[in-house]
């Protein structure tokens, strides 16, 4: 099911969430006449982005907050993991970024006097989230969607599905283990639709694909983040960093056989809502003094704690005591939510565990986005660019992909013109036996991925548990490669080859890793330590 021809593309771009359409956005309103193709596995705003609740952190008024104190609090919850230089960088890009966003017509929520409303999240010495109720993410894709639409030298792809990156490897030219010698000339995508193998030859790739929270039993991330950048990147060789750092969100909604699960932004705890045990006890102070706003990591780790100790399912989040009209105002969306479970936050308290929500490292990035592989950039959740270190602040998440898009934009305009159309990039090749493999064994194989990585790689970790997980996800490593090599493709079949690679990733970096930090936490090492 391969298609002869070639699609060529000035920009060949994986990915609409916000740092994929962001970039494509820069990149159409400053090269003019170069065409940008933007090509996304689902509907055109089903990401990561498109569920960011608590919105995104920036200096905003300076007469009481400052750069210094956000750079502070990056590199507090980073857990001296974080690159110094990167942080400075992008703490002082935000505001500006955050100016892109609203003049592409996001709409933050503002004060009676018209100044924005500015949340509060874990981590933060200062209310420095700007906000659209507890949509915010939603809100962006919408303004970005509506921007790109209307941009003539786009051409936007929806239900194409970016199989594996295009290099040397497929050019035939002499193999090279070493990334810097290897060049990106676009990808082979499926088009799911047709049911058809696309070959995109582009000049330049951006891979702007998201997270990989499908990797776990419980997640707050939706379906689609399969970690299928990283996968790819690493197969083309690209070098792969901090990948076993993975953040824990607090306070999913406990809500048995929701999947994924729904959210309940940290912004709540911003406005004081305060986490109680099993029998009704706040437990926080023994843990942290920041208590409820000690970051992500910490909080994640204590509820797991008393979970553990108590041998119950859940916690639970009090916000009966925060006035319910302005809580409404701020959260109109988990307010309904709750309620549609027979949930009242004016009297009942929310129940909620912890739930894998993000990971901190990724393709490796420079501060011009550019990773490892020549003519490949990339931006968002998908990279390691330093700015997370072992645990990410609240709300630096979309902020990151804003920052890193627009620097891989300016870059581009210094040396787009130098780069050459790729020549000879040779279709994909579908030969090879196909045989009816059954698709029930890609669905037993994808629930066993993540049986493996909630048991033996979650947020508390151990030697044993990761030589468990070594073991078994090879076994599955194995029995994917002969029925990828053998089964007619599907997006099924690709996103458990990719589950598989980045499930072995994380695993294999947390062996590596010698002491706790942040997102990475082993019972042993603890054990070393005291
Ligand atoms: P995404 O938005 O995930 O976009 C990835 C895109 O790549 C998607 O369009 C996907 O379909 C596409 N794609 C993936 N693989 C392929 C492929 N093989 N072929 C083609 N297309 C592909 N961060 C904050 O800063 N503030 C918040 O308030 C916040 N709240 C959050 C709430 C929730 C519930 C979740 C899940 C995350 C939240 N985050 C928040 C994190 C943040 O939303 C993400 O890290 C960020 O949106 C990632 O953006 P991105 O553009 O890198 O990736
Ligand atoms: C939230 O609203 O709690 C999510 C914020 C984030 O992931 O940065």
């Amino acid at each position: 099911n391969a298609e002869k021809k070639i699609h060529n593309t000035d920009f060949l771009v994986i990915g609409s969430g916000i740092a994929g359409l962001s970039f494509a956005l820069k990149t159409a309103n400053h090269f003019k006449d170069a065409s940008i193709t933007i090509i996304t596995k689902d509907e055109k705003n089903e990401c990561n982005t498109k569920y960011a609740q608590g919105g995104i952190s920036t200096v905003w008024d300076k007469t009481v907050d400052s750069f210094e104190q956000h750079i502070k609090d990056t590199l507090i919850a980073g857990d001296g993991v974080c690159d110094e230089d990167v942080v400075k960088m992008v703490v002082k890009s935000a505001p500006d970024r955050l100016q892109d966003l609203i003049e592409w017509g996001t709409q933050f929520d503002k004060t009676k006097d018209g100044n924005y409303t500015l949340g509060r999240e874990g981590g933060h010495s200062q209310d420095r989230i700007l906000h659209h109720k507890d949509i915010t993410g939603a809100e962006i894709e919408r303004a970005l969607i509506e921007q790109v639409d209307k941009t003539k030298n786009i051409t936007f792809l929806t239900y194409h599905y970016a199989i594996d990156l295009i290099t040397e490897h497929q050019l035939k030219k002499k193999k090279t283990k070493r990334a810097e010698k290897i060049t990106c000339y676009g990808a082979y995508v499926l088009d799911q639709k047709k049911n058809i193998v696309k070959t995109f030859s582009a000049k330049v790739t951006m891979l702007a694909t998201g997270g990989n929270g499908q990797v776990y039993n419980t997640t707050t991330n939706p379906v689609i983040a399969t970690g299928d950048g990283i996968a790819m990147a690493y197969r083309a060789k690209a070098e792969i960093s901090d990948v076993e750092f993975i953040q824990f969100h607090p306070t999913a909604l406990y809500n048995p056989g929701e999947y994924p699960a729904f959210l309940i932004s940290e912004a709540v705890r911003g406005e004081g809502a305060i986490l109680r045990d099993y029998n009704g006890k706040r437990f926080m102070h023994k843990y942290d003094p920041r208590e409820e706003l000690a970051s992500r990591d910490i909080v994640a780790r204590a509820i797991d704690t008393e979970l553990k100790k108590s041998g119950t399912t859940n916690v639970y989040l009090d916000c009966t005591h925060i006035d319910f009209e302005a809580f409404k105002k701020h959260f109109p969306n988990i307010t309904e939510k709750c309620l549609t479970l027979g949930i009242d936050v004016r009297k009942d308290y929310i129940p909620v565990c912890p739930a894998q929500h993000y990971i901190c490292g990724g393709v490796t990035v420079n501060k011009k986005a550019k990773t490892s592989i020549k003519n490949l950039y990339a931006s968002g959740e998908v990279t390691r660019s330093g700015l997370h270190g072992a645990n990410r602040l609240a709300s630096n998440s979309l902020l990151e992909g804003l920052v890193y898009s627009y620097n891989a934009f300016k870059n581009l305009t210094r040396r787009f013109h130098k780069i050459k159309t790729p020549k000879n990039i040779p279709v994909w090749n579908d030969s090879g036996v196909v045989k009816n493999m059954e698709k029930i064994l890609i669905t037993h194989d994808r629930n066993e991925v993540k049986t493996i990585m909630s048991n033996y790689v979650g947020i508390v970790r151990s030697n044993e548990r990761l030589l468990r997980a070594e073991r078994k996800l090879r076994v599955l490593y194995e029995d994917n490669k002969r029925l990828y090599d053998h089964s007619e493709l599907s997006t099924d079949l690709c996103e458990l080859r990719n589950l598989i690679t980045t499930a072995y990733l994380i695993t294999q970096f947390s062996k590596n890793r010698k002491e706790n930090k942040g997102g990475f936490f082993s019972a042993d090492l603890i054990k070393k330590e005291s």
